[in-house]
């Protein structure tokens, strides 16, 4: 795959850079990172077009280090969202929701089980296993997205504002489990802690009460925060 020159950076995300070219986005990993983590990544998107999460068609190319895909014409959440505008966490909070409704019967995404324990060493594997285990046995679990957070949010370019009824699209299902949903609230709260305090404390004030309202107890969310804590330091080493 050669682009001629009229590429044009659209993204970075924590793995690869994305451009615009020819009316597609093109998502350029790095050679060292495995190919079959991409392939993968393929799946995990068909499965959320089949389950009616995401409209973005994911596309081989003759290079396994890139994927194209339909190109979206928006911009992340993120240039919208900031702590003063409560639009954006209405937005966020509606992800969730349109996520965990979707019906998991039978869509190709992972159980959060079967892969949690991988990279973690004994101790941590001692601690986020049984987590993973005692709160999938007493929750109902759904697909979660478990990268919920403003960049992987995209809205249509060009908005003046944020208002009620902004569409948006929800992109990179690589970490797309079937789990109980507190984890993706957990999740994001972990990644929010990191990033900013500011929007952390808003998210505790306008999007944990819709979990609290599904019923969570508040010590299995600090379980679940527990658990996506030591995935996260996984991840980041
Ligand atoms: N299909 C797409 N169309 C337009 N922009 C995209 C598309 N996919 C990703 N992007 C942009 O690239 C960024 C990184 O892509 P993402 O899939 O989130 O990668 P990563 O897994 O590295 O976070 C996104 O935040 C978004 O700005
Ligand atoms: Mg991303």
């Amino acid at each position: 795959m050669e682009f001629d020159g009229t590429e044009i950076l659209i993204g970075k995300g924590a793995q690869a850079d994305v451009v615009e070219y020819q009316g597609y986005a093109y998502k350029i990993y790095p050679k060292e990172y495995p190919a079959e983590w991409i392939g993968f990544e393929m799946r995990q998107q068909k499965a959320v077009n089949e389950a009616g999460l995401s409209p973005v068609r994911y596309y081989k190319t003759d290079d396994d280090h890139i994927l194209k895909m339909d190109l979206i014409d928006g911009t992340p959440l993120e240039k919208y969202a900031n702590a003063q505008d409560p639009l954006s966490f209405k937005i966020l909070a509606d992800a969730f929701t349109r996520v965990h409704r979707a019906d998991p019967e039978g869509v190709d995404i992972p159980p959060l089980a079967a892969t949690a324990g991988m990279g973690l060493g004994p101790e941590e594997q001692k601690i986020v296993l049984p987590i993973i285990e005692r709160l999938s046995g007493k929750m109902k679990s759904c697909i979660c997205h478990l990268d919920m957070h403003f960049l992987n949010i995209m809205i249509p370019k060009g908005l003046s504002r944020l208002s009620e009824d902004t569409e948006y699209t929800i992109i990179d299902w690589m970490n797309s489990r079937i789990a109980p949903a507190v984890f993706d609230y957990a999740r994001t709260y972990v990644i929010l802690e990191e990033f900013s305090g500011e929007a952390l404390a808003v998210y505790k004030d306008q999007i944990l009460p819709q979990m609290w309202e599904l019923g969570v107890k508040e010590e299995d969310f600090a379980d679940a925060v527990k658990a996506c804590f030591l995935m996260r330091q996984r991840e980041k080493n």
